[in-house]
């Protein structure tokens, strides 16, 4: 990590996008139209008056009625548009399908088997309605919670549709999640119904969800109905009267479907993220302001357009693919990719073929990605024409200048501008970001997105500059999350009780001399592991549920490609011999528990961890002890020979 900090903080390298796409920039055009000369210009615009930045662009969306106030901050609460009547899937689909773009393509879906499947707004429209009637027809209301399991196959925005539809909240949890991850979410949501598939390919590797879903079902006691898509065909035990197959549930079903009338503030779903405790946040966003501030950004930072041909490779699972595979691209009636995949299957070619294959414009990743297919070396992408390429974004953990430049370099062929958008499952859209006109420095996310105020404080609430401090946002956002589904108190403590009516982040960040914001990672006891937030608590308390383990203390261990790795120590009942397999044994069982992206790659047997006299494990001396460093004051803990018993376990 240190390594990577150093070269953050010397570079000084700029690049400038090309003036064609200045000039013909959604953002430039914008500005045009309301004679506003530059980027400082319409800041300050937009710091005067950001109610009528978010006025102007939620005018572009369809309103049942009309919203007579913008926003209603009682910190650390908001509400945006409040009284106008919405519905997200009239904008993102029923307006689409009903207007010129009914026959224009949404998703282009590619299996990894190299299957395909395309779907207009139409064919989405019609898929979405059916559902909606059969999930009504199972008695689904209003306010409902419906979990979603699915890979990355149409079936799953189409769920996500079909919920949101007929005001049903959706709660998908990623298919790289396993069964205690899946049920933990689902009881927490309280959800009636779960929609899942029978099976999916990664790595050319049968991944069975179904079955997955059976070990914990009847250990979820609100799941009435679990809903089958038979995406691979593959043989899938069915439970009388509970789980009913996809197509036949369909079958028969109208292809209208009247889009429910709803407030902007009702919930259109919960998506779960880790805290720094073991138990997951439900982060809740709304109808109307998601809205909004999802189709604003597609429309400024990817500046998309009609013709444009644009992938983000998130899955679904995770925010950035609600925001930016399903809601923000169809609200802008943008065609999109959906890959079903690993992006390295069966070659390290798979992804830039894919961007020939359809003449991709707009291509958003993660720095994990870029990292690894840095490793397999330049070959890959010069194998293939990528100049349908006209801009590139980021997503997912500080992307190190290395890894910029690479970007920059072999895929967008020095002429696309990078957009590294910082933000998080809780803004639910860009908070710090560049726009296409924007000046670029690598391994910066720029600053933030018009009307958002930004800073980076001391443990003071004083702003630093020059120097890394917490990362905070002062002013609402639409798009921003409304509360912790079913925990008030936490969203206040995790997020509002640092400094008062001030977004604690949880990031550590830096502002330089131009105000650039640089982002330098977590300051909680949360992992980035390639791209995903993990927490510590999570992956100890899986570890300690496994009958051979007393205790364990989980650390990230920094790693050139995936930004961090998973570190454990573990403590093992008395008389447990210490074995290689008994780690095998480990990894395997938090595989099980959590999902592949929680296993350890590090497993050490220890005999005691260091703790403060308050029993508190202190990861950050394991930390330092793991990866070299001065572990500093050992004074305040309880044991402090445990420091020299982590030497022997590495
Ligand atoms: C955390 C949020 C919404 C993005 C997907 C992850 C880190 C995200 C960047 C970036 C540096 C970034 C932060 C943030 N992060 N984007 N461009 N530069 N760090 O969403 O799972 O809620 O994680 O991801 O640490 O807090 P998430």
């Amino acid at each position: 990590m240190s390594d990577h900090l150093d070269a953050l903080l010397h570079e000084k390298r700029i690049f400038y996008p090309p003036e064609e796409l200045v000039k013909e920039s959604n953002i430039r055009k914008w500005m045009d139209e309301r004679n506003i000369k530059g980027y400082s210009e319409l800041i300050k615009r937009c710091e005067e008056d950001p109610e009528w930045f978010w006025d102007e662009l939620a005018q572009e969306l369809d309103w049942f009625e009309p919203y007579t106030k913008i926003l209603e901050w009682n910190p650390p609460y908001a509400k945006w548009f409040a009284d106008g009547k919405f519905n997200i899937v009239h904008n993102a689909l029923d307006r689409h399908a009903k207007g010129w773009r009914k026959n224009k393509i949404a998703y282009i879906w590619e299996g990894e088997d190299g299957r395909r499947r395309k779907l207009t707004y139409f064919d989405l429209y019609r898929e979405v309605n059916r559902l909606a009637n059969a999930l009504k027809g199972l008695g689904v209301r209003k306010g409902d919670r419906v979990s979603i399991y699915l890979p990355m196959i149409p079936e799953l925005p189409i769920a996500m549709l079909a919920c949101a539809k007929i005001g049903a909240i959706h709660s998908v949890v990623f298919s790289g999640f396993w069964a205690k991850a899946f049920k933990e979410r689902a009881i927490d949501a309280g959800s009636k119904i779960v929609i899942t598939a029978d099976a999916f390919h990664r790595r050319g590797k049968l991944i069975k969800l179904k079955d997955t879903l059976d070990t914990v079902i009847d250990d979820i006691p609100t799941i009435e109905k679990v809903i089958v898509v038979e995406h691979l065909k593959t043989e899938v035990d069915m439970k009388e009267g509970r789980d009913v197959f996809w197509d036949d549930l369909l079958k028969g079903q109208e292809k209208e479907c009247e889009t429910e009338i709803l407030g902007a503030e009702d919930t259109l779903f919960i998506l779960y993220t880790s805290g720094t405790t073991g138990k997951p946040k439900g982060v809740v966003h709304t109808h109307g302001g998601y809205a909004v501030g999802t189709y604003t950004t597609m429309k400024f930072v990817f500046d998309i357009r009609d013709d444009d041909i644009y992938w983000c490779t998130a899955d679904i699972g995770w925010i950035t693919g609600h925001s930016y595979v399903v809601y923000g691209p169809l609200i802008a009636g943008a065609t999109s990719i959906l890959y079903d995949g690993a992006p390295d299957y069966p070659d390290p070619g798979r992804l830039w073929k894919m961007i020939e294959d359809y003449g991709v414009t707009i291509f958003y990743t993660a720095p994990t990605l870029v990292r690894m297919f840095m490793k397999y070396g330049e070959k890959w992408p010069q194998d293939h024409d990528l100049s349908s390429l006209r801009l590139l974004g980021s997503v997912g953990e500080p992307i190190n200048p290395e890894a910029w430049m690479w970007y920059y370099e072999n895929i967008g062929g020095r002429r696309c501008p990078i957009m590294d958008t910082w933000w998080q499952t809780e803004t639910g859209m860009h908070i710090i970001t560049p726009l296409p006109i924007s000046p670029l420095k690598p391994g910066s996310a720029y600053k933030p997105f018009p009307t958002i105020k930004a800073d980076v404080l001391d443990d003071d609430g004083n702003s630093l500059r020059g120097e890394g401090g917490h990362l905070v946002i002062k002013t609402p956002w639409p798009a921003m999350f409304r509360t912790l589904y079913k925990d008030e108190k936490r969203y206040i403590e995790s997020y509002w009780s640092k400094f008062p009516n001030i977004y604690l982040t949880g990031d550590v960040g830096r502002i330089d001399e131009d105000g650039y914001f640089w982002i330098q990672g977590r300051e909680d006891d949360i992992l980035n592991v390639a791209g995903h937030r993990i927490s510590t608590a999570e992956v100890e308390s899986a570890l300690v549920s496994h009958p051979l383990v007393v205790e364990a203390a989980v650390v990230g261990k920094p790693d050139i490609l995936k930004g961090e790795e998973i570190a454990a120590f573990v403590i093992l009942k008395e008389d447990v011999k210490p074995t290689q397999h008994l780690k095998g044994v480990l990894r395997e069982h938090v595989r099980k528990e959590i999902g592949p992206i929680a296993t350890p790659s590090y497993i050490g047997f220890v005999d005691d961890l260091p703790k403060t006299r308050s029993g508190k494990i202190m990861r950050r001396i394991i930390k330092a002890k793991l990866i070299g460093e001065d572990v500093g004051d050992t004074s305040t803990l309880a044991n402090p020979e445990a420091v020299d018993e982590l030497e022997k376990a590495l």
